[in-house]
Parts: structure tokens; sequence; C-alpha cells
């Protein structure tokens, strides 16, 4: 397997530019891809508060987070990966946009490059038939906010082999992260079991059972949740949210993954969480 020097990001939303983050703190030279140069300057300037925070915080010392800041650069060409060690796709949730960058990546990069996608549900066996080594694609699933979540789920796709699981397993662990090996299926573990969650806790505060301000309270204090199931649907996005119940719904075939009517609702009146400054609560 090659030397890992560079890496590619593609995406610079928020896991992007967390992915971003914590390969360059980590020593790499990163070349973060986006589609518009708004989208890298809005990513490159969460990274700097982020690492600033973490040199303000005693994590790192000033000259680590301005060097790790240094070791990222932003591109809007995605011809620019080229160079790059090895990729990770952090675009939006939808399977058609993933699978038109998982073939671009593929003519793009040098065919030893093993390409991962940071996927929350879509099917890793599914991206890796986009492309002409499908043995060479995986899953390196992150957790927001990036810096801070100690897990990746590293997903095998059916023809990932062992070298390249092994490879992305110790990358995970060169990191600082904690990695849990899981087979490729829809929502893979994390996703499958949280969502499910937050859609429940949705339907409790639609049919009245409480406010969400209630159910957020049984979580964090009857469960020691950090958060409660609607903040965290706000903090991870609602249109994420409903993205991945579709996912599950089809993949899995199991009623009981119907998204929550108030979700879809929501979403439709641009209700999206934190990011869009309402979602379950006002921020
Ligand atoms: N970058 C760097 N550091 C950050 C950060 C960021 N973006 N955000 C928070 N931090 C640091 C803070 O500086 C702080 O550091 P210290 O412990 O050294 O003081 C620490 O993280 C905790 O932050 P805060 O004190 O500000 O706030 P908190 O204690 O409320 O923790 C939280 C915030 C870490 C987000 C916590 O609420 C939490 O763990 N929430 C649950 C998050 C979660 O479940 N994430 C997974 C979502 S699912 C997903 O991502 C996958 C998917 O597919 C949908």
């Amino acid at each position: 397997m090659r030397e890992m020097k560079s890496v590619g990001v593609v995406g610079a939303g928020t896991m992007g530019n967390g992915i971003a983050h914590v390969f360059a703190r980590a020593g790499f030279g990163v070349v973060l891809c986006d589609v518009e140069q708004r989208f890298l300057d809005r990513g490159m300037a969460t990274i700097r508060t982020n690492l600033e925070r973490e040199a303000a915080k005693g994590k790192l010392t000033r000259e680590q987070a301005e060097a790790a800041l240094g070791r990222i650069s932003g591109s809007v060409e995605r011809d620019e990966l080229a160079g790059c060690d090895f990729v990770v796709e952090a675009a939006t949730e939808r399977f058609d946009l993933k699978a038109a960058i998982f073939r671009d990546l593929d003519r793009i990069l040098a065919k030893d490059v093993v390409l991962a996608s940071n996927t929350s549900s879509i099917s890793i066996t599914k991206l890796a038939a986009q492309t002409k080594r499908p043995e060479q694609v995986i899953g390196m699933h992150f957790f927001n906010p990036v810096p801070v979540m100690a897990l990746v789920e590293v997903v095998r796709g059916l023809a990932t082999s062992q070298e390249v699981f092994e490879t992305v397993r110790s990358l995970a662990e060169r990191l600082g992260k904690t990695p849990v090996e899981v087979n490729d299926a829809a929502g893979f573990v994390s996703n499958r079991v949280l969502m499910p969650l937050l859609n429940e806790a949705m339907f409790a505060v639609m049919e009245g059972v409480a406010t969400a301000e209630a159910v957020d309270q049984v979580f964090k204090l009857g469960m020691a949740h950090p958060m409660g199931p609607l903040t965290l649907a706000d903090f991870i996005g609602l249109d994420v949210c409903l993205d991945i119940m579709r996912v599950l719904q089809e993949g899995l075939g199991d009623p009981k993954y119907r998204p929550c009517p108030l979700l879809i609702k929501m979403v439709d009146a641009g209700w999206l969480g934190r990011k869009s400054g309402r979602g379950f609560y006002q921020y």
C-alpha cells in the first residue's frame, strides 16, 4: 500500500471540514475540495475556529494549530486531487451525487489509491460498483463534531479487500480515533439504531405525548445522553435525519423505519435544525 502523505477530502461542509481538520492535525497534507469557493471559505473558517478553540483549551499549541491550518489547501477543481494518496468523500448524502463523484475519483486518482466514503447510510457496495477498483472502496464514517468524537465506523463493502480494511483501520488510529468494524447494511450500526430513536422522539412530540424539551430532559437526565434526541436531531440536521430514515426504509423494508410525518413537514418548511436557525428549537 502506498505511503500516505496527502489526503483529499471531497466536501467542505460540517463533516468534510471536520475530517480535513483531523487529518491536518495528525500531520497529513490535505486538499479540501468543494464545488464553490464560498463553501471552501466557510469550511476553512470553521476549521480555523475549531483549531483555535483546541489551542485555547491547551489541546494543541498555537504553533501546532497554525501548522495544521497551513497543511490544508482548498480547491474547486476535483482534478487537483490527482496527487493524493487517499481520498475521503463527504459530499451531500444523495446516492446520485456520490455515485458521480466516485466515477470521477476513479478516473482522476492513481490506480492504487483507496477511495473512502463518509456516507452515514448509503451502500458502500453500490458506491464501489461505480468504480473499476471496488476492492479499494470502503466506508470511513466519522461523527459530528469530528474533532471531538472518538469513533470511526469502518465499513466493509462486499468487495473491500482485507488489506484496504486494515489500512483504513490503522489510518483511523493515526487520527487518534477508535475504529469499529461494521459490515455494509443500510445505516450501518450507528444510524440503524440512532435514527429510529430520534424518529420515535419526533412521533412522541407529534402525538402530544410530551414537549420537545420534556423528551430531551428524559434522555439527558434519565439516560445520561449528552444531548436529548431532538436537540441531537437539530444538531445533525433534520434533512439529514429524513434522508437517513428513507435509506433505512428503502434498504431494510420494514415499516418501523417510516419517517415521522412531523419530520417531513419540518423539512418541507425549511426548518432544518441548527443550521437554518429553526428546528425543534430556535437558534
Ligand atoms: N471542534 C473542536 N472541539 C470541539 C468542537 C469542535 N467542533 N465542538 C466542541 N468541542 C469541544 C469543546 O471545546 C469542549 O472541549 P473540553 O472538553 O476540552 O472543554 C468539548 O468539545 C465539549 O464541548 P462543550 O463544552 O462546548 O459542550 P458539551 O459538553 O455540551 O459537548 C458535544 C458538546 C461534544 C457536541 C456533546 O454535546 C455531545 O457529545 N453531543 C452528542 C453528539 C453526537 O451524538 N454526535 C453524533 C451525531 S451522529 C453523526 O454525526 C453521524 C451521522 O451519521 C448522522
